[in-house]
């Protein structure tokens, strides 16, 4: 079965999800409970996570905002497994996770292609980690290359390819495996404005075609409001979620002048106030 058939049969078809209802009706696929990190270091004791509860529905896109350091990387690699917490727990599919979730992939701001690697063996990595066999993860792999539109730089090395386009071998890389839930750390961050936004155009077709749900960090207001149906915003020292919000604006997003909407300007400001005050600015 295709990953597009498998991920239809998964929320009852793309055709639902590209006016986005099923994902906010749908039950958590994803939870946090109680999730605490302090980092200890010679110099400081930071709590980045204090209590922190999240429930990410089946099929959702969710933005986790906030200012520098509040802990929204601390709680993707939490979500994920790649970080301890020091107390709280966390269930996909109401099972206990514990350690690195096969079912999750992550995609990290820095991409760091393997630059010894074709295109297409980067975005197998994720299929060798799991033993899959070379057969399958070639098909599998140029399979996700297509999605992102890099078939014919299957076989190119990475430094050939412009920092979208490695940034899309990323993004390929971590859909390669399937996964029930995706983690995206700031995944556009680098890149310029142009770029970005083609890219953001990119991954809320993606996530309206596949189904998927995913777990998006992002600084830029304007990019959460145009991708998600919720934003939970964060507050640091200690990192917290303090407001979540809907974003109540009509799908499919396909074109970005959405963000003109008077009903996300008006998120914008309400988002900005509520940032601006935790950072103990004036509203
Ligand atoms: N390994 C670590 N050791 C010590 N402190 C850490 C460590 N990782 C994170 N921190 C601290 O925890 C806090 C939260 O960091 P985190 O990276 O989660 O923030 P963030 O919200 O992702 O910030 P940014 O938007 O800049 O990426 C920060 O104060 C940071 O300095
Ligand atoms: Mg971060």
């Amino acid at each position: 079965m295709s990953y597009e058939a498998q991920s239809d049969a998964r929320v009852g078809g793309s055709a639902t999800m590209e006016h986005g209802s099923s994902s906010r009706a749908g039950s958590p696929i994803l939870e946090v409970r109680g999730m605490c990190k302090t980092f200890f270091t010679k110099e400081r004791t930071v709590i980045a996570l204090d209590h922190v509860d999240l429930a990410v529905n089946q099929g959702e896109f969710i933005s986790l905002v906030g200012p520098s350091g509040c802990g929204k990387t601390t709680l993707l690699r939490i979500i994920d497994g790649l970080e301890q917490a020091d107390a709280g727990e966390r269930t996909l599919e109401g099972q206990a996770l514990d350690g690195v979730s096969q079912d999750m992939a992550y995609v990290f701001q820095d991409i760091n292609l393997l630059p010894w690697r074709s295109v297409l063996d980067n975005a197998a990595l994720g299929l060798e980690a799991r033993g899959m066999s070379k057969q399958d993860r070639k098909a599998r792999a140029m399979e996700v290359l297509e999605m992102v539109g890099l078939a014919s730089f299957a076989g190119s090395p990475p430094y050939t390819l412009s920092g979208g386009m490695q940034q899309r071998v990323g993004v390929a890389r971590a859909l390669a495996v399937r996964p029930k839930v995706l983690l995206m750390d700031e995944p556009f961050g680098q890149l310029d404005n142009f770029t970005r936004e083609a890219l953001q155009v990119e991954i809320a077709h993606l996530w309206a075609r596949l189904g998927m749900t995913i777990v998006f960090v992002t600084h830029d207001v304007d990019e959460a409001i145009f991708l998600s149906d919720r934003i939970a915003l964060f507050q640091p020292a200690p990192g917290r979620i303090t407001e979540i919000v809907d974003v109540d604006l009509p799908r499919p997003r396909t074109d970005y002048d959405v963000r003109a909407h008077p009903k996300a300007l008006e998120l914008r400001s309400h988002i900005m106030a509520h940032l601006r005050a935790g950072k103990g600015m004036p509203e």
